[in-house]
């Protein structure tokens, strides 16, 4: 199916996308100190052509860094370094959001600064193992428990960092609350054993990440506001339980009343299906009135058929983008696309990074 809606402009009352094309966040950890350096500027010009580029999942705080050189902005030499890639994007005709994170128990006290220790809503472990420097992978840690206190810390440090974010330039944001980092930890029985406002009911469990988006909506606004869900996915050792279906529509209900900008889904791909179930979907599109955006092993062709049925209104793509930084151009032309390497995904420097080609020059806007 030949791309159409895919490439048109979507306008909305404080953001002109020059197409439907959304490119995903990926962590690709080649900060050094959190800060983003000269090929991290590089990296996302040759991809401004996306109608909207997210960036990689950035730290909130220092004691929410999670992986080894994740991005953060949480400090001055951070926002430094994010000011000259927003700088460089909009001199393309770009438009770019931030994707903000705190870890929560998905981390290790020798990757944060200082090496704080790691926070979640209770002392539940998850399995798995964790890169720490030195390239030696050990267990993550039972994390400590957050004081009620320690939680709106947390809430605040999310603002705060949305503020930080539009200071330097940012169109937007996105909160993480997807892939079983923090506001995930909050929201999932499984990890949450408060007893405090933040745990118990889903309207207990809920508060954290809501607090978070009506803070954000109150300090930037809510058409610079946007949320990352990711109903069904458990991943990050979150298993299913009974309240998820009813977790979610408390939630996306919530999030209608606030007007966010967006909610932008992240299915796992699993065996060829969809985390996301298409009646959860329609659900969904029923609930909540402005932009959708889903994410998950699509194809031009297939996000042109979600465009087209009117399910979404965006499509992100990841792995797409890491190989093909004119992935845009491509869909135009019907290009053959380039296969990304997954053996530099998460690994330092420019290789697979800054080094595939585009084919075709950058549109002007
Ligand atoms: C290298 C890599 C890093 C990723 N990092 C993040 C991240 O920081 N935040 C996030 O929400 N999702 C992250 N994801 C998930 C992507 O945003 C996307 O949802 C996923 O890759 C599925 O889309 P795709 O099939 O088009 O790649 C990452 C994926 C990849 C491949």
């Amino acid at each position: 199916m030949q791309a159409k809606k895919l490439l048109l402009p979507l306008v909305t009352k404080t953001l002109n996308l020059n197409n439907r094309v959304v490119m995903a966040p990926m962590s690709r950890r080649r900060a050094v100190n959190g800060v983003p350096g000269p090929s991290t500027v590089q990296y996302f010009a040759q991809r401004a052509s996306a109608g909207l580029i997210i960036t990689d999942n950035t730290a909130v705080a220092a004691n929410g860094i999670g992986y080894l050189q994740v991005p953060g902005i949480y400090n001055e030499e951070q926002k430094a370094g994010w000011k000259k890639v927003v700088d460089a994007v909009h001199a393309k005709g770009g438009k770019i959001f931030m994707q903000l994170v705190h870890a929560g128990r998905i981390g290790h006290p020798l990757n944060n600064e200082g090496n704080a220790p790691v926070v979640a809503p209770s002392a539940v472990q998850a399995e798995g193992v964790i890169r720490v420097p030195g390239d030696v992978h050990l267990p993550l840690p039972v994390p400590e428990a957050l004081t009620t206190a320690g939680a709106k810390a947390m809430i605040e440090a999310h603002i705060q960092a949305a503020i930080s974010a539009i200071e330097v330039g940012f169109d937007g944001v996105e909160i993480h609350g997807a892939h079983g980092f923090l506001p995930e930890q909050f929201l999932h029985p499984h990890t949450n054993r408060r007893t405090d406002e933040y745990g118990g009911s889903i309207a207990n469990r809920s508060r954290f990440l809501l607090e978070i988006m009506e803070g954000v909506v109150a300090a930037i606004g809510k058409e610079r506001t946007g949320i990352r869900l990711s109903p069904f996915a458990h991943i990050n050792d979150l298993p299913p339980y009974e309240e998820e279906a009813a977790t979610y529509t408390y939630l996306i209900d919530a999030l209608q009343k606030l007007d966010i900008l967006y909610i932008h889904l992240s299915a796992l791909i699993t065996n060829g299906q969809s985390s996301i179930p298409n009646s959860f979907l329609e659900d969904v599109r029923k609930q909540f009135n402005n932009l959708i955006i889903l994410a998950g092993g699509h194809t031009a062709a297939s996000a042109e058929a979600l465009l087209q049925q009117d399910l979404v209104d965006l499509v992100a793509f990841g792995k797409p983008f890491i190989a093909n930084p004119d992935l845009v151009e491509r869909f135009r032309h019907n290009a053959e696309l380039a296969i990304p390497n997954a053996e530099t995904f998460y690994q330092g420097g420019d290789s697979g990074y800054i080094d595939y080609p585009a084919i075709y020059q950058l549109q002007s806007a």
